[in-house]
């Protein structure tokens, strides 16, 4: 009798705990989307329910961008939809290898690609560099989910030698 008494005041404990944690996690929640604008992907707040958007097309003009400061891995100007990048196979090197170059007339993969982490060149590509998709993406026409404050170098120069003079 003792011990059935106990477990109902224990799991009645924690029914009310349970309880406490989704009223306070509902108020944290609402806090939080009224402090931060969404900045994501995501239209609406995640408890509204919203036709996705069509898939944007994917930029295929084969005209190669500019960068925005010299490291930054360039931009893919073609479509890549279906490119299998893998254990077995990795298609952007169909046609950006070194070897590959002369046919399919794409740059080739820079000298970068084929450095160990000890700057060392090997003869193929590193496999630090073998997913390529983790630094290089294609574009999207869509209009920018959030307003970009970057400024090109060239243009901090400019500015500073105008403050300057
Ligand atoms: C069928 C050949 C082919 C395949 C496959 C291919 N590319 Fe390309 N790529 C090109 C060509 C050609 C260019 C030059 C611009 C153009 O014609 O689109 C190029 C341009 C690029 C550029 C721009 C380079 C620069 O200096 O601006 C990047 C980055 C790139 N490709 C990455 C990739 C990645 C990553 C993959 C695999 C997911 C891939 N490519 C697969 C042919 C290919
Ligand atoms: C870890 C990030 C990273 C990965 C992975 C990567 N790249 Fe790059 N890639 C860069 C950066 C950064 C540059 C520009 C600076 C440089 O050349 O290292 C670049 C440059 C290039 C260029 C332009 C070369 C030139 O001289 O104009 C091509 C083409 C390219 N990458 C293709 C690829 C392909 C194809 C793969 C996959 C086999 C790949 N990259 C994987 C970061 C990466």
């Amino acid at each position: 009798m003792r011990c059935q008494s106990r477990s109902r005041v224990i799991r009645s404990a924690f029914v009310l705990l349970a309880a406490c944690i989704v009223v306070i996690g509902a108020g944290v929640v609402a806090d939080a989307e009224d402090e931060y604008p969404l900045a994501t992907l995501r239209s609406a707040p995640i408890s509204k329910h919203v036709v996705p958007p069509k898939m944007p097309k994917v930029v295929n003009s084969d005209i190669r961008q500019a960068r925005n400061y010299p490291e930054q891995p360039p931009l893919i100007p073609h479509t890549i939809r279906g490119y299998q990048v893998d254990l077995n196979f990795n298609k952007c090197l169909s046609c950006h290898a070194r070897t590959a170059t002369e046919d399919s007339q794409a740059p080739m993969v820079s000298v970068t690609h084929f450095m160990d982490r000890d700057g060392q060149v090997r003869a193929s590509v590193s496999p630090r560099r073998y997913f390529c998709t983790q630094c290089h993406v294609v574009q999207n026409e869509v209009k920018p989910l959030t307003e970009n404050t970057f400024i090109d170098v060239d243009r901090v120069i400019s500015d500073v030698m105008k403050k300057g003079n």
